[in-house]
């Protein structure tokens, strides 16, 4: 059974969608063990707290440095032996001391089709801005392995929607949480925890199900 690190800095529907998830058994092989929040304030912790999963703070505000940001969570992380760290919605960029502590062990989730619309800025309800200002036609949600570029690690899984004549960022918004990051990141995290996602460069596959593989083999 792994560990499930969530890292959050505000509402936590993300999280809430992974609680929800792991209620019904879908988390297969993972349990969600601590909710970490950049914001003391956040309902997220709300959400953990009401799911009896422990909370924790850890505010840029209470360290000088992002590096020393970066390396006391690294610390506290390995002290609660997590597996996978899983960033939903987590509004902190943090160092490369992170990856390299957890290579290929941290997901996040990011609300367009990257790489559109992505990278330093592009977070929360800007990336909708941004999007409908663009005038795309099409946008989404993508969930993918953290880098230590900005939104650029290999992408596990991405979801479209369209974008309506009439959206404004805060209904396009809503549609590509619940039409896409709700359903796309408990997925992920559970194909994770099976050990099923093999990352080979940019490319992430994802390994079939092992009853199957020996049903085909039958
Ligand atoms: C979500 O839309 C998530 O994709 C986005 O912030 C929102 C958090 O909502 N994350 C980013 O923009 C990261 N670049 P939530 O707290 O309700 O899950």
């Amino acid at each position: 059974m792994k560990n499930i690190a969530v890292l959050v800095s505000g509402g936590g529907t993300n999280l809430q969608a992974l609680i929800d998830a792991q209620g019904r058994g879908e988390l297969i092989n993972g349990r969600i063990t601590a909710v970490i929040s950049s914001t003391p304030s956040a309902y997220a912790l709300e959400r953990a707290k009401a799911a009896g999963i422990p909370g924790y703070v850890a505010a840029r505000k209470d360290y000088p440095s992002s590096q020393a940001m970066t390396a006391a969570l690294v610390d506290k992380l390995k002290g609660l032996d997590i597996d996978l760290v899983v960033l939903a919605g987590f509004m902190v960029i943090l160092t490369g001391e992170m990856v390299r502590a957890f290579p290929n062990a941290i997901l996040n989730v990011h609300p367009a089709l990257i790489p559109s619309f992505a990278g330093p800025g592009c977070y929360g309800l800007h990336v909708h801005e941004k999007a409908l200002e663009y005038g795309v036609k099409l946008s989404g949600a993508t969930v993918h392995f953290v880098s230590e570029e900005c939104d650029g690690g290999p992408i596990v899984s991405q979801k479209a929607v369209e974008v309506l004549p009439d959206d404004t960022p805060e209904v396009l918004q809503r549609r590509i949480m619940e039409q896409c990051e709700w359903q796309l990141l408990p997925q992920a995290v559970s194909l994770f925890c099976q050990d099923r996602l093999k990352v080979e460069g940019r490319t992430v596959r994802v390994l079939e199900h092992p009853e199957c593989g020996r049903r085909n083999a039958e």
